[in-house]
C-alpha cells in the first residue's frame, strides 16, 4: 500500500447488534477527538469504517462487496478500516484478499484505531485483533454528546458456548466493566442529554461488580444505583440469558420505577431436545417459570425474545413446540432467524442440517405467529395512559416520535420537545407503532 494523505473526514457504518452501534459511536468519538470530522450527509468520506457483524451468514461476503463498491464509488479511494466481529474472525484473510483495506481492528482493540490509521497513512497496513480485557474502555475519550436514549456497554463477551454461536470466539470471554467507570460514564451521558440509558451486554445480567464500599453488586445493584441520578428517567438492559436471572433483578422490576417494564429474554426454541443440542442449559418449562417470576413482580412487563428455526436435527414436532411456547408467552416483540452454520462452531458439523426450503417455511409460520402477537399486544395497549420519551420529530409537521415504557414506537402531535417525557393516552395501534393523544395537564 502507498502512503496517502491523512483523512479529513470519516464515516462509520455499523451492522448487527446494539453493541456494535455503541462501538460505532465510540469509534466516531475517537476519530473526532483525533481531528477527523464526520463526513457531511451525501458526501464521500476520506475514511470509511465498516463495523461488521458475524452472527449470521454472508457477513464476510457483504464486507467484500462493500469494499468493492467503496473503491469503485468515484475513483477517490477512501481509506477503509474493517472493524467489528468479521474483522476479529477473518482479519488475516481480509488483509490478504482485499488490498483496499488499510486497517483491520477487532472489537476489543478499536481504542487503537487512531494509531492504526496513522500507520496505514504511512503505507503500513495494520491489523489489531488482540483481546485485552477492559483496556479499550480505559483508553476511550469521555462522552460528549448523547441523544435522549443512549447505550452503555456494561458487560461484553460470553462464556456460555451455545453450539450455534460465534460470539464467544469474536467477543471473547465474559468481562464486566467496573462499577466506578460505569457510574462515571452514565453521569457523563446524562450531562450530555441522555434521559434513558440502555445497559448493554451479550449477557448483560451476568454483570458483576463492587460498589465503593467493596460490596458485591449484580445488575440489579447497578440499576438501583443509576436510578439515583436525578435527570435520568429511564433504565433498560439487554440482552439477558435465562440462567443468569437473579431474584434481585426480578425484584428490581417491582421496586425501581425508572426500570422500564420490558424484558428481552431469548429462548431460541421451545423444544427441550433442541435446547439441549444448542447447549442452552435451560428448558422450555424453566424459561416459562422465569417469565412467571417477572410477571409476578411487574404484571404489565412486555416480553421480547429471539428464536432460531432449522437448528440441525429440528423436526416438525420440535418446531411445533416452539409455536406452542410462543402461544403460551404472548410476546410483545421478537426476533426470529433461520439457523446459519457458523464456521468453527460445534453445530456447523452436526448431523441433520435442515434444508433451506423447510427453514424458510418454518420462519414464515413463526413470524406469522409473532406478528399476530405483536399486533395484539399493541391493540391491548390502546386506552393506556403512559409517558413517552420523545426522541425525534415525526414525518408530519408538529408530530413527535418517541417510545412508550413497553418500547413501542409512539407518535403524537402537540406541545412537546426532544428529550421530554410527554404524558399521552395511546389511541390507535398498528403492527409497528401506535398513535397517541397528548394529555393536557388539568388547570389548577
Ligand atoms: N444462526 C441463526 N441465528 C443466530 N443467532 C445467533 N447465532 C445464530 C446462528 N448461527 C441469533 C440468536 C441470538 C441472536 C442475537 O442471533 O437468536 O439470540
Ligand atoms: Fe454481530 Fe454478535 Fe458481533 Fe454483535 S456481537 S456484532 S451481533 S456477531
Amino acid at each position: 500500500m502507498h502512503t496517502r494523505e491523512s483523512p479529513g473526514t470519516f464515516r462509520v457504518k455499523s451492522f448487527g447488534c446494539q453493541m456494535n452501534v455503541y462501538d460505532g459511536e465510540r469509534m466516531a468519538e475517537l476519530l473526532t477527538e483525533k481531528g477527523i470530522a464526520p463526513a457531511p450527509e451525501g458526501e464521500e468520506a476520506d475514511l470509511v469504517v465498516l463495523n461488521t457483524c458475524h452472527i449470521r451468514e454472508k457477513a464476510a461476503e457483504k464486507v467484500y462487496s462493500d469494499i468493492g463498491r467503496l473503491w469503485k464509488a468515484d475513483g477517490s479511494k477512501p481509506l477503509i478500516a474493517v472493524a467489528g466481529c468479521v474483522a476479529q474472525a477473518e482479519g488475516e484473510e481480509i488483509m490478504a484478499r482485499a488490498p483496499a483495506v488499510g486497517v483491520v481492528v477487532g472489537p476489543q482493540a478499536y481504542h487503537r484505531l487512531p494509531e492504526l490509521i496513522d500507520r496505514a497513512v504511512r503505507g503500513d497496513r495494520a491489523t489489531d485483533t488482540e483481546m485485552p480485557a477492559n483496556a479499550k474502555f480505559a483508553a476511550l475519550p469521555a462522552r460528549r454528546r448523547a441523544g435522549p436514549s443512549a447505550f452503555l456497554t456494561v458487560q461484553e463477551g460470553c462464556d456460555k458456548f451455545c453450539t450455534y454461536c460465534v460470539v464467544p470466539y469474536t467477543r471473547g470471554a465474559e468481562i464486566s466493566r467496573p462499577f466506578r467507570d460505569l457510574r462515571a460514564e452514565a453521569e457523563r451521558l446524562v450531562e450530555a442529554g441522555a434521559r434513558e440509558i440502555t445497559l448493554l451486554g451479550q449477557n448483560v445480567n451476568a454483570w458483576r461488580g463492587e460498589d465503593g464500599k467493596g460490596r458485591a453488586l449484580g445488575l440489579d445493584g447497578l440499576i438501583r444505583d443509576l436510578a439515583k441520578l436525578p435527570d435520568l428517567h429511564r433504565i433498560r438492559y439487554t440482552t439477558s440469558h435465562p440462567n443468569d436471572v437473579t431474584e434481585g433483578l426480578v425484584a428490581a422490576h417491582g421496586e425501581v420505577d425508572k426500570l422500564m417494564p420490558y424484558l428481552h429474554l431469548p429462548v431460541q426454541s421451545g423444544s427441550n431436545r433442541v435446547l439441549k443440542a444448542m447447549n442452552r442449559s435451560h428448558t422450555a418449562e424453566s424459561y416459562l417459570r422465569t417469565l412467571d417470576r417477572f410477571r409476578a413482580a411487574r404484571p404489565d412487563i412486555a416480553i421480547s425474545g429471539d428464536f432460531i428455526v432449522g437448528f440441525p436435527g429440528e423436526s416438525e414436532a420440535d418446531f411445533q413446540a416452539t409455536l406452542q411456547l410462543v402461544d403460551t408467552v404472548g410476546y410483545a416483540h421478537a426476533f426470529s432467524f433461520k439457523y446459519s452454520a457458523r464456521p468453527g462452531t460445534p453445530a456447523a458439523v452436526m448431523d441433520g442440517q435442515v434444508g433451506r426450503e423447510v427453514m424458510e417455511e418454518r420462519l414464515q409460520r413463526l413470524q406469522g405467529a409473532l406478528n399476530r402477537d405483536q399486533l395484539a399486544f399493541n391493540q391491548a395497549s390502546v386506552g393506556r395512559r403512559c409517558a413517552v420519551l420523545v426522541e425525534r420529530h415525526g414525518k408530519k409537521p408538529g408530530q413527535w416520535l418517541g417510545k412508550s415504557p413497553w418500547l413501542q414506537s409512539v407518535f403524537f402531535e402537540g406541545e412537546s420537545a426532544i428529550g421530554e417525557l410527554a404524558e399521552v393516552t395511546l389511541s390507535t395501534a398498528g403492527p409497528n407503532s401506535l398513535a397517541a393523544e397528548l394529555c393536557v395537564p388539568a388547570a389548577a
